[in-house]
């Protein structure tokens, strides 16, 4: 299946890319961010370092996404994007949240990469409502997948209450 939704350890999956869920200075965090550095080794964090800053401690803006060897974790690749924090859903967190996932598969289709894993972008710390955030993320994960089919899509949910929202919204009872 093309886009399933799993409830994981996101570090632990044997994708071509793991997407992590970063913020805009990429030198790491809590959360699946502080997971993904620590499986990965110190050789991510010097990876993250040596991208070029577009502003001030900004190696990625919010909805871009950058790219990276996984070092010691099994995925071969890590894309990392910025989601939105959210707001309350009036500072175009939806349209930012769509960017991460669209922009995290342009670069993957760049690398020729075709099994991707997504953790539950901006639903931890950044406080997006989860059932709105997978809304967004399996709508536009969909439209992707539309454009090219030879993707194969994980949506990977740290939590079993969190797995059941992502596949609710992915298949509605
Ligand atoms: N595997 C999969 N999912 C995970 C893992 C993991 N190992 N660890 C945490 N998660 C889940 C969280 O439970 C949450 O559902 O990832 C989702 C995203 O939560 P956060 O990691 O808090 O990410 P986000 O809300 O996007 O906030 C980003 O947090 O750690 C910082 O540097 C990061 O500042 C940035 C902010």
């Amino acid at each position: 299946m093309p886009l399933a939704v799993v409830a994981s350890d996101i570090t632990t999956l044997a994708a071509d890319a793991i997407v992590n869920a970063a913020n805009e200075t990429l030198l790491g965090g809590g959360g699946v961010d502080g997971a993904i550095h620590r499986a990965a080794g110190p050789a991510l964090l010097a990876a993250c370092r040596a991208l070029a800053q577009v502003a001030p401690g900004v190696r990625c803006p919010t909805g871009e996404a950058r790219i990276t060897p996984g070092f010691d974790l099994p995925a071969r690749w890590v894309i990392h994007t910025v989601g939105p924090v959210w707001h309350g859903g009036d500072r175009a967190e939806a349209a930012l949240l769509a960017d991460c996932h669209r922009n995290a598969l342009r670069l993957a289709r760049e690398h020729g990469l075709r099994r991707i894993a997504f953790p539950a972008i901006s639903c931890g710390v950044f406080g997006y409502p989860a059932p709105l955030a997978a809304a967004v993320a399996i709508g536009t994960l969909r439209e992707e997948l539309a454009r090219d089919p030879a993707l194969d899509i994980v949506l990977c949910c740290y939590s079993e209450p969190m797995r059941a929202v992502f596949q609710r919204a992915l298949t509605p009872a």
